[in-house]
């Protein structure tokens, strides 16, 4: 059994699907009229929403209970027309021909098709749905993009909203009683709250925090400070990217809960999206390299009251600087993402081949089981050693995997363009 919790509580029948009834209820009957030999109207469905709200999981859940195998295919991997057609096309046929194997077709992320240059992908998949003689489901996190109209006319949309805090607490109620896990309801209803309908991550967190103990009490709930700091981070770029003044800008890092040398490489890497004019640019940078001056000293000869001025020059500097805006809405880069461009390709390697296996696990493409499931399963492993060979077990990690997701091996990371690590909290 794994030792995946998400993937261990993953819902086995259509019925412990929480939530999104509507949907639920529509996808059934979408697939009831395959089974009934009528092919519906709309050959593919589609089923968008947020992660971790149950897309995936319904279609799993059905297949289980209706004897179907699911072929799951990766919207990302694909390249072009041909590779898209040897993957779903010849399923697709394939299951006429043999007439004892029922087969679903499953499809995630392709949005993600709908950002790749090629519109082969597209094209493609247009033609496979109009082609297809078995159930095809689509899963989008976004369907809206343009480029996806074609596919939206042919598809059943089915949105899957976040679920309930209710919904989320329920679950990880009956989560802690089968495990035997004493927990208070007050650390559950945190958890449901943090998850923001994300099942998934309140699961993932649940699991991180027990760290293989029976008993919890509610001091973990410090151990999960990530995602919020994510959050409050983005806030603060926001504030300091669009602030008026160096008051305002300076104002950005108030309260923030997140080390000085992690704003200042956020902001370094963002400068050059969010400041489209190149003089503008240049004194954004200047700036930035004015404030590492004084951190780089800080750091050094830990002259504290230095912060006094770095941190205006840092926020303030950025904020002067950006007298133009971008023309549309630029997305601040993901910290993940940051962090990922800053690897070594030695350790990007080590990264994708351990993404490669989780997400051949959990149903999850390998860049979703980089974002939201690798950071988790290193946690585990770093604070259990037991858990941590079950699942080196379970997930076939090679010896050095294993170091590595256990923080026993470092990989040298170079900082290419940003200062070595200063560890302290904000003071603005
Ligand atoms: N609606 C739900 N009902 C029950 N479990 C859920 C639900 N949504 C998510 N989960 C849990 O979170 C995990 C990930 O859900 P999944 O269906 O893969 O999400 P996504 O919407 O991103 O496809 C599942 O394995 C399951 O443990
Ligand atoms: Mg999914």
């Amino acid at each position: 059994m794994p030792e995946i919790w998400v993937e261990k509580y993953r819902p086995k029948r259509v019925a412990e699907v929480l939530g999104n009834k509507q949907s639920v209820q529509a996808f059934l009957e979408w697939i009831r009229k395959w089974e009934l030999g009528k092919p519906p109207e709309k050959k593919a469905a589609l089923l968008y929403g947020p992660a971790g709200v149950g897309k995936t999981s319904l279609v799993l859940a059905y297949a289980n209970e209706h004897g179907y195998d699911v072929v799951e295919v990766n919207a990302s991997d694909w390249r072009n027309e041909a590779r898209m057609k040897s993957i779903v096309g010849e399923s697709s046929l394939q299951a006429t021909l043999d007439g004892s194997t029922k087969k679903i077709i499953l499809i995630d992320e392709v949005d993600g098709v709908a950002g790749r240059e090629d519109a082969g992908g597209i094209a493609a998949l247009k033609k496979i749905i109009d082609e297809t003689r078995i159930p095809l489901v689509l899963v989008a996190n976004n369907p809206w993009d343009p480029k996806l109209a074609p596919i939206r006319d042919r598809c059943l949309m089915l949105e899957f909203r976040r679920l309930r805090k209710s919904e989320v607490l329920a679950r990880l109620k009956y989560i802690a009683k089968a495990e035997g896990i004493q927990v208070s309801d007050a650390v559950l209803e945190k958890l449901a709250e943090r998850s923001e309908g994300d099942l998934r991550s309140a699961i993932n967190d649940f699991q991180a925090i027990t760290g293989g103990r029976k008993v919890v009490d509610e001091s973990v709930i410090a151990a999960l400070g990530t995602r919020n700091r994510v959050k409050q981070i983005f806030e603060a770029l926001r504030m300091i990217f669009n602030a008026k003044s160096i008051r305002a800008a300076r104002a950005a890092l108030e309260g923030l809960e997140v080390d000085l040398d992690s704003v200042y490489t956020w902001l370094v890497d963002n400068a050059p999206l969010q400041i489209p004019d190149p003089n503008d640019l240049a004194d954004a940078l200047e700036a930035l390299a004015r404030a590492d001056v004084y951190l780089s000293r800080v750091n050094k000869k830990q002259e504290w009251k230095l912060i006094r001025y770095a941190v205006p020059i840092m926020t303030g500097g950025v904020a002067v600087s950006r007298r133009h805006k971008p023309s549309g809405f630029v997305k601040f880069a993901f910290p993940s993402k940051i962090r990922f461009m800053q690897k070594t390709s030695k350790e990007r390697e080590m990264r994708k081949s351990i993404a490669s296996k989780i997400a051949a696990k959990l149903h999850l493409s390998t860049s979703k089981a980089m974002t939201q499931m690798l950071p988790y399963i290193s946690f585990i492993m770093t604070h259990n050693e037991e858990s941590g060979r079950a699942l080196a077990k379970y997930f076939e990690f090679t010896p050095s995997e294993v170091a590595y997701l256990s923080g026993k091996e470092k990989i040298e990371v170079k900082a290419a363009k940003t200062p070595s690590r200063r560890r302290r909290k904000t003071r603005a």
